[in-house]
């Protein structure tokens, strides 16, 4: 039977290095097959988050040889197997336990963005074409690749000032909502940090669920916080025709 070398990082925030391990490799094997290959035959004690193993619940992200994936989304035979397969958990966030990372500093992210709130002033009725704009933010399964990509948190690391791409989504899917009441263009400016973002696309290049976030959700974004807060004739078009009906929450 085939093998593959794989080199895991072992360790907490405070140290720890790469541990080589031996897998036997079949037909069809993911990189999660190998890690559990890995606990039950010669390390129990590594600890790896997962649950759905259908690259829908974003447990198992990691970085594999060096780039941000779902580990149940990477084949083996997808990957040079003639080098050891390198797996380590994502830099942008403190390490718990060897693949393990504590993300919890997106949850706290996500409280500050005001919910959903709904038009009383309008029927509601709206186009395909809204609805489908809204499902796309909503595929994100929060598995924080694009997190851990931008290089505005990875090199600055948990940043007050930048909420990071995946919650510039959930604000687009919320913004661009045609029955939600809510302004957050401010929140966007000033909390969120919409200008830190230089649209270099990398959280795009990672997402596994295929979103645009940067063409689809940012770009808009940055385009609705210019109109509103920079542009001056926007502002008397605004100020004759009493304005966006969205209230800042
Ligand atoms: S496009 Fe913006 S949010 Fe996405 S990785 Fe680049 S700087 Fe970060
Ligand atoms: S936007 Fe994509 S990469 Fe970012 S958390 Fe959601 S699914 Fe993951
Ligand atoms: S185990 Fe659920 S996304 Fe990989």
């Amino acid at each position: 039977m085939k093998e593959a070398r794989f080199q895991v990082y072992r360790g907490d925030a405070k140290a720890g290095k790469l541990q080589e391990y031996t897998v036997a490799v079949e037909e069809g094997m993911v990189v999660l097959d190998a890690i559990h290959r890995i606990q039950a035959k010669d390390a129990p004690d590594l600890a790896v988050r997962w649950n759905c193993k259908a690259a829908k619940c974003g447990s198992c992200s990691a970085e594999v040889n060096g780039k941000p994936k779902l580990m149940c989304k990477t084949r083996l035979d997808d990957l040079p197997l003639e080098e050891p397969v390198v797996v380590k958990p994502m830099k942008t966030f403190p390490v718990v336990k060897d693949l393990v990372c504590d993300v919890s500093w997106n949850f706290e992210v996500n409280k500050r963005i005001p919910k959903f709130t709904p038009r009383k002033d309008r029927e509601w009725r709206w186009m395909q074409e809204d609805i489908d704009r809204v499902q796309e933010y909503r595929k994100c399964i929060e598995c924080f690749l694009c997190q851990n990509v931008c290089h505005v948190l990875r090199e600055h690391g948990e940043k007050p000032g930048f909420a990071g791409p995946r919650f510039l989504v959930r604000v687009a899917g919320l913004e661009t909502h045609p029955m939600d009441a809510g302004n957050r263009t401010k929140l966007l400016k000033d909390e969120m940090g919409i200008g830190y973002c230089n649209i270099t696309k990398c959280c795009t290049e990672v997402c596994p669920e295929d979103i645009h976030i940067t063409d689809n959700a940012i770009i808009p974004l940055k385009e609705r916080v210019v109109d509103e807060h920079y542009d001056p004739v926007m502002k008397v078009i605004r100020l004759f025709t009493g304005g966006s009906n969205k209230k800042e929450g």
